[in-house]
């Protein structure tokens, strides 16, 4: 073993010399040593069989004069073979010329003189062999250092696709989960303009009630800046806001509000908690049930069912409270003049029902959204088919299926689900083909 602990493998030295007693002195002399492996050959011929047959050869030594081939030509083809080990010359004083060009032509590493002195060939073949050992550690850590090189650009060039594996793994399923999403959200709003339908039919009262406060609320909730999230579920607690009146007797949703007696009012003021329980088994709408809950709550606190006031009341039930307080209004009046009408009614309802700090958001949104009513010469009427509707639209009389059931009440303004459910129906129960709106004379 080596000081750095390597297992010491023997070099392995050539003799080549026409004159065996030469080779046998020079292997007698280099077997004192157990650093050296021997390996002999007569001829220049037998040195390159040797050669051939002995690729770890790390020391060649060769006399110069020898019959055939000379030792410089032996050498010369023994660099060919082995380049990198290590060639000595001996050769007697008078072929000392012909040995230094052979050294300058590189085909020898140095000579030695014969007769030699045993101390100086030791010496010479050590350094010889140190130098060959010198080189194939460095060609055996070369090679390592190629081989990990290597293996690390494959490691690398493989950890790299694993990522771009995973990465493109990750959107896959990503985009698939957004798109299960967006279906769920779609089935989702489905579900609410299905139950906002079924109120309406329950409560023919004031057809498109619902939908009105359902765009004037988000309308508003937009203007304010609230995020799409809170907008969308504003929007469904709106449309939703009176799903509680579905258990109500005929009688009773037939009157207004301000005729009903003692009893008929409490059971009138159920409605709100009824909407609540009606969807509260439904994880996904729960929260839309708190805004159901509170939408007939007043600023003041004198409304039901908790006479909350200020902002305790919910953001989502005081917009409602607002809408829905409005859009009941606009019926009260001729068109002509319901919105103008309308919105002075609503002027003695700030800070005592609704909220004050809405009102301004409010006229606002309300007087773009409802303009259509105030019949100017901005607005028009134009008669379409159901498939020609467009969201803005506001309906100028009002609309009966073919079976005769009020769809809906004149002043709706379609928004792009009225208009799906218009042509579903249209086709499972055709209406007369042409539907008379008004629009904004802008965008004849
Ligand atoms: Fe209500």
């Amino acid at each position: 073993m080596s000081e750095h602990g390597e297992v010491f493998v023997p070099v392995k030295v050539l003799l080549v010399d026409d004159e065996v007693n030469i080779t046998k002195s020079l292997r007698r002399l280099l077997s004192q040593e157990d650093d050296y492996e021997i390996l002999v050959g007569n001829s220049g011929d037998e040195g390159l069989v040797q050669i051939r047959e002995n690729e770890d050869i790390g020391v060649i030594i060769s006399d110069q004069r020898m019959p055939q081939m000379t030792g410089v030509e032996f050498l010369g083809e023994a660099r060919k073979l082995l380049p990198d080990a290590i060639r000595i010359l001996l050769t007697g004083y008078a072929d000392i010329e012909a040995s230094i060009a052979a050294i300058n032509q590189g085909a020898v590493y140095r000579y030695l003189t014969k007769p030699w002195q045993d101390d100086e060939l030791l010496t010479a073949i050590a350094e010889a062999a140190d130098h060959f050992r010198l080189v194939r550690e460095n060609k055996r850590l070369n090679a390592l250092v190629t081989r990990q090189n290597a293996e690390l650009q494959d490691w690398n060039a493989r950890l790299k696709q694993r990522v771009l594996d995973q990465t493109s793994q990750i959107r896959e399923k990503s985009d698939s989960l957004a798109e299960k999403n967006k279906q769920l959200r779609s089935s989702f709003s489905e579900t609410i303009e299905a139950l906002s339908g079924l109120i309406e039919m329950r409560d023919r009262k004031v057809p498109g009630h619902s939908r009105n406060t359902a765009e004037l609320v988000a309308a508003m909730a937009r203007e304010m800046g609230l995020s799409a999230e809170d907008v969308r579920s504003y929007r469904s607690a709106a449309l939703l806001h009176d799903i509680g009146k579905i258990g109500m007797t005929d009688e009773l949703l037939s009157k207004d509000e301000g005729l009903l007696d003692e009893a008929e009012l409490i059971e009138y003021q159920r409605h709100v908690i009824r909407g609540q329980a009606a969807i509260d088994p439904v994880l996904e709408l729960r929260d839309l049930g708190l805004l159901i809950r509170h939408h007939h709550e007043n600023f003041d606190g004198s409304g039901f069912p908790d006479g909350l006031a200020k902002e305790a009341i919910p953001l989502g039930a005081r917009l409602i409270a607002v809408a829905n307080c409005f859009e009941a209004k606009l019926h009260h009046f001729a068109e002509a003049e319901a919105l103008d009408e309308a919105l002075k009614e609503m002027a003695q309802e700030w800070g005592t029902r609704l909220d004050p700090t809405l009102e301004k958001v409010f006229h606002a949104t309300a007087k773009a959204l409802f303009s259509h009513l105030e019949f100017t010469a901005e607005v028009v009427e134009r008669k379409v088919s159901p498939k020609e509707l467009v969201v803005g639209m506001q309906l100028r009389h009002d609309l009966h299926s073919g079976t005769g059931v009020l769809l809906l009440k004149k002043g709706t303004i379609f928004d792009e689900f009225g208009i799906d459910a218009i042509n579903r129906c249209f086709m499972i129960d055709p209406f007369e083909r042409e539907i008379t709106v008004l629009i904004d004379s802008q965008e004849k």
